[in-house]
């Protein structure tokens, strides 16, 4: 039995010094000293030892099983710290690396430009509006004074969705709504996109519009040259010269188109101003009293101006752009300038 007990011991030690992972070393233990284990069954036959070599073979037994405890222990910290050291290893982080590059994204230029007008008209008392792309022939013609099979539809390519449906052609529909709604004075801004089927160097089939408008009682032509005045010279400088140059829309009456001195070459004539010198920036006018009847509003008692603005127009002239596609590339070297 003391042999036997020995070469228990041995087989023991050496699976223990072989096992490295946690489940190998519990099995060694769940083997020899389990409840069912090689070492624990000795014990059990102690019964067949002869009686003078009882004592030895029980305290050799419990030698046995406190050195395979004690292994065991061992190689479960030993195995414990390597897992920790493997992880730690895996995890090292490189202080002297370089950092990762974190990528910023910026305010689109044509967003920036409308951010800009937004605040300076906010500072003349506006409020900043909003309303449907997708719109009714109503609000896009109709309202506006611009009636079916009229002529006036010519100046704005439309896309249709129905027959009675449209993408907005300008941002103007948006003062009607705002008329149908409140009672003056009326001080809105409203920004947004408008389509058009063109698409060319200067034309996109979606773009920006700016639209204003004023109503209260007493207003007059000198309020819209004032107000506009004063806003181009906020964006383009205090030094630019404006002209007001009579034009026609539908929904104005009397209407100007306002241009500034070409801010390229400064009013000499170059490509960019087409050798005139001259910059169309706006369309404007003072409220047609038709559309005021559409909206329920008395033409006798309240006047009003409007105003229409492209924003791409805007940031090509204050950033010097030659090509309105740039804006919608989306091409990372293009958007990073502004
Ligand atoms: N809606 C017109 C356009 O898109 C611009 C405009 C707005 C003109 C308001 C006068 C008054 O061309």
């Amino acid at each position: 039995m003391i042999s036997e007990l020995q070469q228990l011991e041995k087989e023991a030690l050496a699976e223990l010094a072989a096992a490295t992972l946690e489940e190998q070393i519990l099995a060694v233990r769940t083997k020899y000293l389990g409840r069912k284990g090689l070492l624990t069954g000795l014990l059990r036959n102690i019964a067949q030892v002869p009686d003078t070599e009882k004592p030895l073979f029980g305290k050799r037994c419990n030698e046995v099983k406190d050195i395979l405890n004690a292994r065991i222990e061992k190689a479960l910290e030993l195995q414990s710290s390597r897992k920790k050291d493997e992880v730690l290893q895996k995890e090292k982080i490189d202080v002297t690396l370089p950092g990762r590059f974190v990528a910023y994204g910026r305010i689109h230029p044509v967003i920036q430009v409308r951010r800009e007008i937004c605040a300076i008209f906010a500072s003349f008392g506006f409020s900043v509006v909003e309303g449907p792309e997708v719109e009714l022939d109503y609000y896009n013609f109709e309202a506006l004074n611009i009636p079916k099979d009229h002529p006036a539809r010519d100046m704005q390519d439309t896309f249709y969705i129905e027959e009675n449906i449209v993408l907005r052609t300008h941002t103007s529909p948006v003062q009607v709504r705002i008329m149908e709604k409140v009672k003056p004075p009326v001080r809105i801004l409203s920004p947004g996109r408008v389509y058009r089927p063109d698409s060319d160097i200067s034309h996109t089939p979606m773009f920006h519009q700016m639209e204003g408008l004023l109503v209260d009682k007493g207003v007059s032509l000198a309020d819209l040259k004032g107000i506009l005045t004063a806003f181009l010279k906020k964006v383009f400088g205090d030094k630019t010269t404006l002209r007001f140059r009579p034009s026609f829309f539908p929904f104005t009456e009397p209407s100007a188109e306002v241009d500034i001195c070409c801010v390229i070459c400064g009013g000499r004539g170059c490509r960019v101003c087409g050798q005139s010198g001259w910059l169309e920036i706006l369309g404007s006018g003072m409220v047609d009293p038709a559309v005021f009847e559409n909206v329920g509003y008395d033409p006798e008692t309240y006047s009003g101006f409007a105003f229409g603005l492209g924003l791409e127009r805007i940031a090509m002239l204050k950033y010097g752009i030659s090509d309105i596609r740039l804006f919608f590339e989306n091409d990372m070297r293009f958007l990073k300038q502004f």
